[in-house]
C-alpha cells in the first residue's frame, strides 16, 4: 500500500470509527455562580501558547498528510475556515511532502490561503533537525508540532518498531528552528512521566491529544487481517490527561487540549482542568466533509460564541480566570487523579 492511499483511508475510517470512548470530560461538572459579576460583551477568548497570541483558544487540529488530490482540497477548506474565523490551525505530517517535493502543495495551500493566519507544521518524532527546519519553511509556519504515535505505529502493519532516541531528536528540533515547538499525542494522551521527560528538551507546549476521540488503534484495526483488540482500549483520556499534564508542567510549558472534544462546553471543560488551548480534528473533518466550507465556519463561530456564554455564567472574563473557576471532578477520572497524586 502506498503513503498516499494509507493517508486517503485514514481519512475514511476517522469518519467511520468515529468517537467510542468517553474522553472523561463527561466527568467533569462546573459549579454554577449566581452572581458572575461579567459582561458577555467584554469576555477575552486571547490566549497564549509558547510566546504566540491566539485570538481564542480554539483551534483546529493536524489531519491529512500527503495523499494526492483530494487531501489537497481538505487542506485548502480547513485553511479558507481558519482564516474566516481566524483560529490557529495545524497542518498533518509534512512527511510526504520532505520525502517527495511534489506533495508540497497539499501543504503550501494552507499559507496561500491564509497568508497571515497561524499556523502550525507538523512531523512524528523520527524527524532529524534539517526536517524540522524544512517543515516550518514549507509553510512559513509559527510553530512546529512534533506527534508522538507509538500506539498507531505498533498497530499498523508495516509501523515503526523502535522508539528509542524520541528526547534526544526532538531537543535537537527545538534548538535548530526559530519558532516554538509543541509535542503532541495523537489519541492515547500524555502523563505525568511523558511530560517530565519533555521538559529537559526546550519545548513551548505540549498537547496531550488524549484518549476517547479519534482512535488510530481502531482505524489500523480495520486495515489488520489479524485485529489487536487490545490497543483499542488503550490510552490515558483526555480529561485525566490534561489534569496529570497540567501537574508536570507548572508554568515550564503551556499545555494543549484535545482528544474527542466537540463542543463548547468540552473546551470550557479542557481549559478549566489547566488547558491553554483546545484542539479538534476529527469533528472539524467530519463538518468539512459532511456538509462544507460555510457550514464549518459557521460552526467554529458558534464555538466561539457558546464559550463566551459560559465564561459568562461562570464569572471568567478571560482564559486565566477560566483556569481557576471551582470544578467537581467525580467518577472514574477522580479515581485516576486520586491514585496518581494529583488534586
Ligand atoms: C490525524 N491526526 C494527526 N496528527 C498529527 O500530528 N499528524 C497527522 O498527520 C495526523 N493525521 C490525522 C489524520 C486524520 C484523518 C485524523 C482524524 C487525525 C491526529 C489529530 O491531530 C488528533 O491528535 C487526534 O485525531 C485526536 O483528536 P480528535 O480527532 O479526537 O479531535
Amino acid at each position: 500500500m502506498t503513503r498516499s492511499q494509507r493517508k486517503l483511508d485514514h481519512i475514511k475510517l476517522s469518519m467511520e470509527t468515529g468517537r467510542h470512548s468517553q474522553n472523561g470530560l463527561e466527568d467533569i461538572t462546573f459549579v454554577h455562580q449566581s452572581l458572575p459579576g461579567t459582561k458577555l460583551k467584554d469576555i477575552n477568548l486571547n490566549t497564549k501558547i509558547g510566546g504566540l497570541s491566539l485570538s481564542s483558544p480554539i483551534f483546529i487540529n493536524a489531519m491529512t498528510g500527503g495523499g494526492g488530490e483530494k487531501t489537497l482540497e481538505i487542506n485548502r477548506n480547513l485553511a479558507i475556515a481558519a482564516r474566516e474565523t481566524d483560529l490557529a490551525m495545524a497542518v498533518g505530517s509534512q512527511m510526504a511532502a520532505i520525502r517527495d517535493w511534489q506533495e508540497e502543495k497539499t501543504f503550501k495551500v494552507v499559507r496561500e490561503e491564509n497568508p497571515k493566519g497561524i499556523i502550525f507544521a507538523n512531523l512524528g518524532s523520527e524527524l532529524s533537525p534539517e526536517q524540522a527546519c524544512k517543515a516550518v519553511a514549507m509553510i512559513e509556519a509559527d510553530a512546529l508540532q512534533i506527534h508522538l504515535n507509538v500506539i498507531q505505529e505498533l498497530a499498523m502493519p508495516e509501523g515503526d518498531r523502535d522508539f528509542s532516541g524520541s528526547v534526544q531528536r526532538i531537543a535537537e528540533a527545538v534548538k535548530a528552528v526559530d519558532v516554538p515547538v509543541i509535542v503532541k499525542e495523537t489519541g492515547f494522551g500524555m502523563g505525568l512521566e511523558t511530560v517530565n521527560a519533555l521538559l529537559e528538551t526546550g519545548i513551548a507546549a505540549v498537547d496531550i491529544g488524549g484518549f476517547g476521540g479519534t482512535n488510530f488503534a481502531s482505524i489500523e484495526n480495520f486495515r489488520r487481517n489479524r485485529p489487536l483488540p487490545f490497543l483499542e482500549e488503550w490510552g490515558i483520556p483526555t480529561a485525566a490527561s490534561i489534569a496529570e499534564a497540567n501537574h508536570a508542567a507548572g508554568n515550564k510549558v503551556t499545555v494543549m487540549a484535545s482528544g474527542g472534544i466537540h463542543n463548547s462546553l468540552d473546551i470550557a471543560k479542557s481549559i478549566a482542568l489547566g488547558a491553554g488551548a483546545a484542539g479538534l480534528a476529527g469533528q472539524c473533518l467530519r463538518i468539512l466533509l459532511d456538509r462544507g466550507t460555510e457550514a464549518l465556519i459557521e460552526e467554529l463561530e458558534i464555538l466561539k460564541t457558546e464559550l463566551a456564554v459560559i465564561m459568562t455564567a461562570l464569572g471568567a472574563a478571560n482564559i486565566k480566570d477560566l483556569h481557576k473557576t471551582p470544578l467537581i471532578i467525580s467518577g472514574r477520572t477522580h479515581h485516576w487523579l486520586n491514585q496518581r497524586g494529583i488534586d
